[in-house]
């Protein structure tokens, strides 16, 4: 294998790494001779408890195997911790894979603060909390991989999880962002929206189909993207049981009226049509492309 896809003298945070995709993520990264910090609180899926064996044994997998690895039992929410674990034991970080998450699901009419919130705090806070730690770090040393595990129920909404959507998708804007700001230091931050047969899933998906969504079948995206091979950056990737597909916003070409002459709810409607005819679609990259048009009607109507 390429030296770009080794992770001899690299550093990686692999975030709910005591089971499911975190674990298969940290099984992958170590056997490709990264040095890994597994995290895990070892909670419920539902985000109460914590138990330090869930990483403690991913750990002893690792080094059975002759891997190099240490536990770390810190929430996510407490990244500052993750990632000072990670210095102390191996010196710095070079990839971050945010990867920790629970479940709270509830119809939107019975959702909780609570609910709504630690998702939230899990998700968002708890991965914000991990890569605002790492980031001087990786600007310092002009070198950085990010991973964020985004969702299907972000991208394309899945009833009950109105509180795991609004998270997942955000951290997508996330990524889009940094991936701005990271650029420059050569760091790359994408995100995954995975699918898998783990315990977040299992009674979800019929059985034979999740016995085959194995965790493992995640992974090797993770670790190109995670590697110095890598060079693409803001990218949203939906990955599971073998198959890998990136995922981009498009839109319609839309409908121009005359901002000087005004137009009203009428004119919104007769152009209803034209507004959602994705015939000939754009596919804005960024925000300058993404306000093109809406300069250009300005332009064209302009006196
Ligand atoms: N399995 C899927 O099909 C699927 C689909 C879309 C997204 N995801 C996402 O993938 C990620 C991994 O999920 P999974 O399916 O492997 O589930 P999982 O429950 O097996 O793994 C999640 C891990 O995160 C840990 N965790 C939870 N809260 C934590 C905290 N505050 N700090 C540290 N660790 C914490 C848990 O203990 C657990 O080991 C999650 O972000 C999940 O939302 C999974």
């Amino acid at each position: 294998m390429s030296d770009a896809l080794r992770f001899d003298d690299k550093v990686v945070i692999v975030t709910g790494a005591g089971g499911g995709l975190g674990r298969a993520h940290a099984l992958l990264f170590a056997r490709h001779g990264a040095r890994v910090v597994v995290n895990d609180l070892g909670g419920s899926t539902h985000g109460e408890g914590a138990n330090a064996s869930a990483a403690d044994r991913v750990v002893a997998e690792i080094r059975e195997a002759g891997g190099i690895a240490v536990a770390n039992h810190d929430s996510v929410t407490d990244g500052e911790k993750i990632v000072r674990c990670a210095v102390d034991a191996f010196g710095r970080v070079d990839v971050v894979v945010n990867n920790a998450g629970i479940l709270r699901d509830k119809a939107f009419h019975k959702m909780e603060d609570a609910d709504w919130d630690l998702v939230y705090k899990v998700h968002v806070e708890g991965a914000y909390k991990v890569t605002r730690a790492a980031w001087p770090l990786m600007r310092e040393q002009g070198y950085g991989r990010v991973i964020f595990t985004s969702s299907t129920s972000g991208i394309y909404g899945n009833f009950g999880q109105s509180n795991y959507g609004m998270a997942k998708l955000g951290l997508y804007g996330l990524t889009r962002t940094l991936a701005l700001e990271g650029r420059k230091n050569n760091i790359l931050v994408n995100a995954i929206a995975p699918t898998g047969g783990t315990r977040m899933t299992e009674g979800l998906i019929p059985q034979q189909v999740f016995e085959q969504l194995k965790p493992e079948l995640v992974s090797p995206l993770v670790g190109f993207l995670g590697s110095e091979a890598c060079q693409d950056t803001g990218g949203l990737f939906e990955v599971g049981g073998g198959w890998i597909g990136k995922v981009r916003w498009e839109r319609s070409l839309g409908i121009g009226f005359d901002p000087q002459a005004g137009f009203d709810v009428a004119d919104v409607a007769a152009g209803w049509q034209q507004i959602c005819d994705f015939d000939d679609a754009a596919h804005p990259a960024d925000n300058i492309e993404a306000l093109r048009e809406m300069m250009a009607n300005l332009q064209k109507y302009s006196a």
